[in-house]
């Protein structure tokens, strides 16, 4: 498996993913991109979004994706994410039918019980990606879809990047950081039992270099991508 510190050029001291994220909750969603994976989930063909009878939301934070989901017709949604105070901002949502504080490899939900699991942002902070795979098979019903978004190994080499946000002090802060490769997505998920049936992937474009001018250099560079697999049913 790669490892991210033969990428990084910032240096910026590295927290984990709950320490972090209960701190970045704060400016969160001022600082996230829209066009780093809804400008995605916009474009796929599957989901057939207001078809979906119950979606489990893994990694869910502080409700970002499932008000994207609510908005486009999904009207009920299970939650699970790690970091308490992501929990606590989704829950004053109420985009959620549940919530739950749990790892998104060991969820705890119900065994075939979703038509739709998703898990936007998230693939980086995990040190292995088959248990997620795993975990989401566990929890979709015969022929559900599970959509995944991750952070685009190339962008992450390319740009020495890691995950980061900046704490109240102006310090520049890492949350812990992996290197996926998109084969290390297709083995992960044929393994667990998956079929993929789409995928894009999200590049700096006009839209990007609007919000970051100094992303010109990495212009037409992929920075995310969307996979949809689906459950044998
Ligand atoms: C970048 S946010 C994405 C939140 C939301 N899906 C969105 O797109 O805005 C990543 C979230 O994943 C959670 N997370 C990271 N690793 C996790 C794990 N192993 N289990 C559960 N949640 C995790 C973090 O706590 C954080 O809330």
């Amino acid at each position: 498996m790669l490892s991210f510190a033969d990428f990084d050029t910032r240096g910026y001291r590295t927290v984990d993913v709950r320490t972090g994220y209960g701190q970045w909750v704060a400016t969160y969603e001022d600082t996230v991109e829209d066009a780093m994976d809804i400008a995605l989930l916009e474009e796929l063909a599957e989901p057939s979004w207001g078809n979906v009878r119950r979606a489990a939301d893994l990694g869910c934070g502080t409700g970002r994706t499932a008000a994207w989901l609510r908005r486009n017709g999904v009207s009920s949604i299970d939650g699970v994410d790690l970091t308490p105070e992501m929990l606590a901002v989704a829950r004053s949502r109420k985009l959620h039918d549940h919530l739950r504080e749990a790892d998104v490899t060991d969820t705890g939900l119900e065994d075939g019980a979703y038509d739709l699991v998703i898990a936007s942002l998230i693939d980086e902070h995990l040190p292995d990606l088959r248990p997620l795979y795993a975990e989401a098979h566990r929890i979709a019903e015969p022929g559900a879809l599970f959509v995944i978004v991750a952070f685009h190994p190339h962008f992450i080499m390319t740009s020495g990047m890691p995950t980061h946000f900046t704490s109240a002090s102006g310090e520049h802060i890492a949350i812990t950081t992996h290197v996926h490769l998109i084969s290390d997505h297709v083995m992960a998920g044929l393994g667990a039992g998956w079929t993929l049936a789409e995928m894009r992937e999200g590049i700096i474009d006009d839209r990007w270099i609007a919000l970051k001018p100094k992303w010109e250099r990495f212009r037409n560079h992929p920075i995310s991508a969307a996979l949809v697999w689906r459950k044998q049913g």
